[in-house]
């Protein structure tokens, strides 16, 4: 994707730091399992905790935090209850929600034909890995196999703590053409009914979809 950004040169993600329980639990799944690079690792002063830094290739680091005094996670609010897979989304989209202000799920990108080799790989670590998700701009915004329409492949997984990771491969360029949209209202704090009518007339129109 070109650079669009009058205002500002931001040239990607530099870190995104989180917050984990057991540093060693921690470093366990993100090289063992994740085979990611352990480049820094930081005690911070005053006894608040450690500081490690993952590398995700280039100069790009996931970096997590042990904080001495951390609350513990919770669950529905912190992070998702449930990993994200269709099964959740279309039967318990509460599952997947999480509060303002946390990070729902954090994604790396990897090569549209390593999709289905890397979910098996977890799958043979002994990760729960979700189901392949094509996502592409029809009503369910899935599909079953890679078509024109689709314009990212994704699977989640949870890491140690229930944060959701997602491996994820663009498969195309964004164009109004295959359907893309830059165009719909942000929704307003006061939107949350109007939202929730829509989840029952897409429940509705599944239903008839699946009688039909
Ligand atoms: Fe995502």
């Amino acid at each position: 994707m070109k650079n669009t950004n009058n205002e500002f040169e931001i040239r990607g993600l530099n870190h995104v730091a989180m917050v984990c329980k057991d540093m060693d639990r921690t470093v366990d799944f993100y090289t063992n399992v994740l085979g990611m690079e352990l480049v820094k690792t930081i005690d911070l002063p005053g006894g608040v905790g450690q500081h490690f830094f993952f590398s995700m290739g280039g100069r790009e680091c996931f970096a997590f935090f042990w904080f001495t005094e951390a609350e513990e996670r919770q669950p529905g609010i912190s992070n998702p209850r449930a990993n994200i897979d269709p099964q959740v989304v279309f039967n318990d989209p509460k599952a997947i929600t999480s509060s303002h202000g946390s990070m729902n799920h954090f994604a790396f990108d990897v090569a549209p034909d390593k999709i289905e080799e890397y979910r098996q790989k977890l799958i043979d670590k002994g990760v729960t890995v979700s189901e392949i998700m094509h996502h592409d701009t029809s009503i369910t915004q899935a599909a079953e196999e890679v078509t024109e329409e689709v314009w990212v492949s994704s699977i989640y997984f949870q890491d140690p703590d229930g944060i959701v990771l997602e491996f994820a491969a663009w498969q195309r360029e964004f164009s109004p053409s295959m359907g893309d949209r830059t165009d719909y209202v942000p929704a307003k704090a006061d939107d949350r009914d109007k939202y929730r009518k829509m989840g029952e007339k897409f429940a509705a129109q599944m239903a008839e979809l699946e009688t039909a």
